[in-house]
């Protein structure tokens, strides 16, 4: 520590007769406290919940217990999105861990690192596992949210079995384990080492980037985009507008971007972490990146724009003139151009993946690849068993997840350099890529209508509704048509969706009401897992068109739309006219 630091002018320890240094832990009672029900990636509530006394110790508690045995000894990453009330939970962990028996805690300076970092940093350094600070792309700042997950060994999201144990024990918890005067800054990196119970205790406070912009110069070749991006003799500079919405990524950003790639510094934004994301919403869409699309579309010199959530999985990607690609279209682009990236060329491809909302465009890239492909509920813990046995090398989901089997999480920077590396490879603007890809495969049009924060008893009943309907009476329903505008569709198949690992036969049920047309096209209702409070209603609509790729897509999808709301009576339960996100 005294080396570490320079302000220390003298360092003085003391030997084991109790005089000083030595810590100790106590038990503190515990009530369990109701709903500490991790969601699709972990535990959000509002800060204020967080707050109550001894929630974010029993919520903590339960992990470790959990985990049983394996904590004695063990390493564990802690970081996060630099969120509101990070600072207070990383002190909470480090109390709480060296009471539990771990050996290590490597925390990211400043309590930053991002998702993708940290599966990383789990992966490199083979821990038992890291603990997430952050809500994602849900607003932060005092009112707002906070969150808590915990990604396992394989730096992957924890499955069910582990959170739903977790949830179990957040039930009867009666009491947490503390060391209650340790107290370790993280605002500057260094080792810092204690005695607990007679034990090694040790903080080491690393860079947040380091091991990342290492990880993504194995997968990259650097200097190829650093050439893009600053232009060359034969190539005017390429420039793209990174927006970090004020999230962790920026500091990721500055190192690569800035540092590496040589990209203007202004051409980047909002790269400064706040802790309460400037007062946005921390989401890459075209509702909540509007910034981005506006600043994209009013400057021709812009030929993409990129955007990220606020801990870094999540990306938007744009082309000149705000040209907006889907998240099922960007994964299926990059599948069908992975030969241009080094990693892949190294590795090799296996298959694709895709969650079961997302619109199909993969599909056509595996079948015509001859790759495996695979379905998979949503949440990007399912993808892990697929990588980790070799199966796997691609996937994405609609909610603007990327990532490949080079960490166990989807990864917002990941997905940039990798369209990047095409549009490179290509000599190509992103419109030119995607038509291109049309042209070939055909072209799934792809819409999500969000309506949030909906009363949790209506949005419940719709889904029962739907449940009733479509999949208690299945049989009535197939062979039904819907007609609007026109246009009309017979369904072929309705089902609640339900997905069996095909590694470990674990099985994920009710996982989203489905309505399959004879033509292909799909309506798709789910209940969001990732809400703090109310309930968010997701429907997906999904239709594919050989020949014409050129339409508007909330043009081409507007019968089906209104089938859509005809079927669920969405109207009628919610009280919703018009959805708060459409993308
Ligand atoms: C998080 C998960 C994704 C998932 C998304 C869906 O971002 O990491 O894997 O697709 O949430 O959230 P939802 O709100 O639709 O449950
Ligand atoms: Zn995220």
């Amino acid at each position: 520590a005294v080396k570490a630091n320079p302000k220390y002018e003298m360092g003085a320890a003391f030997d084991g007769d109790g005089v000083t240094m030595s810590l100790k832990s106590i038990i503190v009672p515990t009530t369990p406290f109701e709903g500490q029900k991790p969601g699709t990636s972990g535990l959000r509530k509002k800060v204020a919940v967080f707050m109550e006394k001894n929630y974010t110790e029993n919520f903590i508690q339960c992990y470790f217990d959990a985990l049983g045995s394996k904590v004695e000894n063990s390493t564990i990453i802690v970081g996060g999105d630099g969120r509101y009330h990070s600072k207070r939970a990383i002190n909470t962990i480090i109390r709480i861990a060296a009471a539990n028996g771990v050996k290590k805690l490597l925390i990211g300076e400043i309590g930053l690192l991002s998702t993708p970092a940290v599966s990383n940093l789990i992966r490199t350094y083979k821990v038992l596992g890291g603990i997430v600070l952050t809500a994602s792309h849900n607003p932060g700042g005092i009112r707002n949210d906070f969150g808590i997950k915990f990604n396992i060994e394989n730096g992957g999201p924890a499955p069910d079995a582990f959170t739903n144990k977790v949830y179990e024990l957040t039930g009867k918890i009666k009491e947490y384990k503390i060391c209650p005067e340790l107290d370790c800054e993280f605002d500057k990196m260094g080792t810092f080492e204690f005695q607990v119970d007679d034990r090694e205790f040790i903080v080491e406070v690393i860079d947040s980037t380091e091991n990342y912009v290492n990880l993504m110069k194995t997968i990259f070749d650097f200097k190829k985009l650093k050439s893009l991006i600053t232009g060359s003799s034969d190539r005017e500079p390429f420039n793209v507008l990174i927006d970090s919405m004020n999230g962790v990524t920026g500091v990721y950003v500055k190192r690569i971007f800035l540092e590496e790639l040589h990209a203007h510094q202004e051409n980047v934004t909002r790269i400064v972490p706040l802790d309460n994301f400037g007062e946005i919403h921390p989401d890459p869409n075209l509702t909540y990146a509007k910034e981005l699309v506006d600043a994209v579309k009013a400057n021709p010199k812009y030929e993409m724009g990129a955007a990220f959530d606020g801990d870094g999985d999540r990306n938007m990607v744009i082309g000149k003139g705000a040209f907006f690609v889907t998240p099922s279209d960007s994964l299926a682009v990059i599948a069908n151009n992975l030969n241009c990236i080094p990693y892949f060329q190294k590795n090799g491809i296996h298959g694709f993946a895709r969650s079961m909302p997302t619109a199909g465009a993969v599909d056509l890239v595996a079948a015509k690849l001859n790759k495996e492909f695979f379905e998979t509920p949503t949440g990007w813990k399912y993808f892990g068993n697929l990588m980790d046995a070799g199966r796997l090398s691609l996937c994405g989901e609609e909610s603007f997840g990327t990532g490949s089997d080079h960490i166990r999480e989807k990864d917002g920077i990941w997905a940039v350099l990798a369209w990047l590396s095409i549009i490179e490879h290509k000599k190509m603007g992103i419109e030119d890529i995607l038509k291109e890809h049309w042209k070939i495969f055909g072209r799934n049009y792809f819409t999500r209508y969000d309506y949030e924060e909906c009363e949790t008893e209506a949005a419940n009943k719709m889904m029962d509704h739907l449940q009733n309907l479509l999949v208690n009476d299945a049989k009535e329903i197939v062979g039904k048509s819907y007609s609007s505008e026109n246009k009309a569709y017979i369904i072929k198949k309705a089902d609640d969706f339900s997905y069996v690992d095909p590694i470990d036969q674990s099985v994920a049920k009710n996982q989203g009401i489905r309505i399959l047309f004879e033509d292909g096209s799909r309506i798709i209702f789910r209940l969001s897992g990732t809400g703090s409070s109310g309930a968010t209603v997701r429907m997906y609509i999904d239709s594919y068109e050989r020949e014409n790729y050129t339409t508007d897509a909330q043009i081409m999808l507007k019968p089906l739309i209104n089938i859509a709301l005809e079927i669920s009576k969405l109207k009628e339960f919610t009280g919703r006219d018009a959805p708060t996100v459409i993308t």
